[in-house]
């Protein structure tokens, strides 16, 4: 018996759009064999439909009516690929309750509509994928709620933003800009609609959000995730942090800890023989904690057409093959199975517990060293090493102020904050003090 293809709605066909249309065309015949029936795409709305029709040809329906492929009863499956929060999450909630499975690669969406999506998906028995969410083409999505489902998972820590890992290797290797580095991003596809989610570490949160839910089993909840991006970052922090043997990555963290779990975005020193370290480009990767497998670390391109279109086609496949068994043979969105979630708490900033890189402009005198220790040593911050530059090599021939950086074990974030305070209020200590967290990963 020959099983009728999977008929595919694409939403919005853009540059993820267009990759899974012409990998669904050129792969056709190898992905049939793994699915088991075709996947065809029927039908595709998109805004500018002279564009999707260069693309499409006359092989499937092209709309500019999203409603259009929703309402059509002919498709099994809506893949939202337009983007944003707004008419996004009302069509994909409208393509559930027309009882379309939905794949989606919108992790803005997911990250704070997740909770409602994924229960309206439950009570209408769909499923809801969304493989291309987090860290494009690598299947991190799978790896945690399939592959390490055995474990005990205890952190997640990813270069999961393609656009500023490219900024900040371009700034590192080439010493280019970054504002140039940021225009070559957005000319390769990888930036967000509104680059500055990419920037200000929000899309590396949302994406955050959404590993430390599947992780721990708990809500997705962005709200309380801590979010620092990179354009706070300086060409002189990057050139310190490679003299102690480190380099600056944005990474994505989420931990399991007594108290809770942490969940944070923000620029981290990472020991520079760490594999982490050296990803480099628009390439992202992912360590993975677990109990009884150890650490675990994928790695490929997290951004652009086809990554990510591999991605999509993934969920497509799954669907195509799990469309028939009952909703409670499937895999659970979020690892665990929705009655069985966690209510452990995500924890603020200030109860983090991470290690520190410290850089201070001071003035060139006796004692200045002795009174910034003073305040770590009262504050029970263990120091791990230090640095001082002579005032000739940072400011110049006669200057009178240096830089003196510090690097601190472990350490609450809320302790960390009082010290600076204290030592921001020296008369000694001449400018903003720079702070940027440090993660070992062993
Ligand atoms: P694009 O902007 O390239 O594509 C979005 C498409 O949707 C455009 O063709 C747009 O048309 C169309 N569109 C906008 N509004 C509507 C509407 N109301 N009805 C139908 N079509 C509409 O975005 P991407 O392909 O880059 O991203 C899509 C999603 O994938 C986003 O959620 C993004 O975060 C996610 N993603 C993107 C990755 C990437 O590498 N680009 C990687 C991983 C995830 P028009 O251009 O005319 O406005
Ligand atoms: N803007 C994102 C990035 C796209 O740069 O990684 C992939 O989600």
């Amino acid at each position: 018996m020959t099983i009728k293809p999977l008929q595919i709605g694409l939403l919005g066909i853009g540059t993820v759009g267009k990759g899974t249309f012409d990998v669904l065309l050129r792969n056709a015949p190898e992905i049939q064999r793994r699915a088991g029936r075709l996947i065809t795409v029927a039908m595709v709305a998109d805004l500018d439909i002279a564009r999707a029709k260069t693309t499409v040809g006359d092989s499937a329906v092209v709309v500019n009516d999203a409603r259009a492929v929703i309402a059509n009863p002919a498709i099994d499956v809506v893949v939202e690929l337009i983007g944003g929060y707004g008419l996004a999450k009302t069509l994909v909630l409208e393509a559930i309750a027309a009882g379309k499975h939905v794949v989606t690669a919108n992790k803005a969406l997911l990250a704070l509509h997740g909770s409602e999506i994924f229960a309206a998906a439950q009570a209408r028995g769909v499923m809801v994928a969304f493989e291309a969410a987090v860290a494009g083409g690598i299947p991190i999505i799978k790896a945690l709620r399939e592959g390490l489902t055995a474990n005990r998972i205890q952190w997640v820590a990813g270069i999961i933003n393609g656009t500023t890992n490219f900024i900040l290797s371009e700034m590192r290797d080439k010493g280019l800009d970054f504002d140039v580095a940021l225009k070559q991003a957005q000319a390769l596809g990888y930036a967000e609609a509104d680059p500055t989610f990419d920037i200000e570490g929000v899309d590396a949160a949302h994406k955050a959000t959404l590993m430390s839910a599947m992780a721990f089993g708990i809500p997705v909840q962005f709200d309380k995730a801590y979010v620092e991006g990179i354009t706070q970052l300086g060409a002189a922090d990057i050139k310190y942090a490679e003299q102690l043997g480190y380099r600056i990555k944005l990474l994505g963290i989420t931990k399991r800890v007594p108290s809770g779990i942490e969940l944070r975005v923000h620029p981290t020193l990472v020991p520079a023989k760490r594999l982490i370290a050296n990803v480099e480009g628009a390439m992202n990767a992912v360590m993975v904690h677990g109990d009884a497998v150890g650490t675990t670390l994928y790695y490929g391109k997290g951004a652009g057409s086809e990554p990510t279109a591999s991605a999509v086609i993934a969920d497509l496949v799954d669907i195509a093959r799990l469309s028939q068994a009952s909703p409670a043979q499937r895999v659970p969105p979020l690892a665990f199975q929705p009655d069985a979630m966690s209510d452990l708490a995500v924890l603020p900033m200030s109860e983090v517990t991470t290690s520190y890189y410290l850089r201070l402009r001071v003035a060139d005198q006796a004692g200045v060293l002795a009174r910034v220790t003073g305040i770590l040593a009262d504050a029970g911050i263990s120091i791990d090493a230090v640095l001082q530059r002579e005032a000739d090599e940072v400011g110049g021939e006669g200057a009178t102020s240096t830089d003196v950086i510090i690097l601190t074990h472990d350490t609450q974030e809320g302790t960390m904050n009082n010290a600076m305070a204290l030592m921001q209020a020296l008369p000694t200590v001449l400018a903003a003090i720079v702070r940027i967290r440090k993660e070992e990963l062993s």
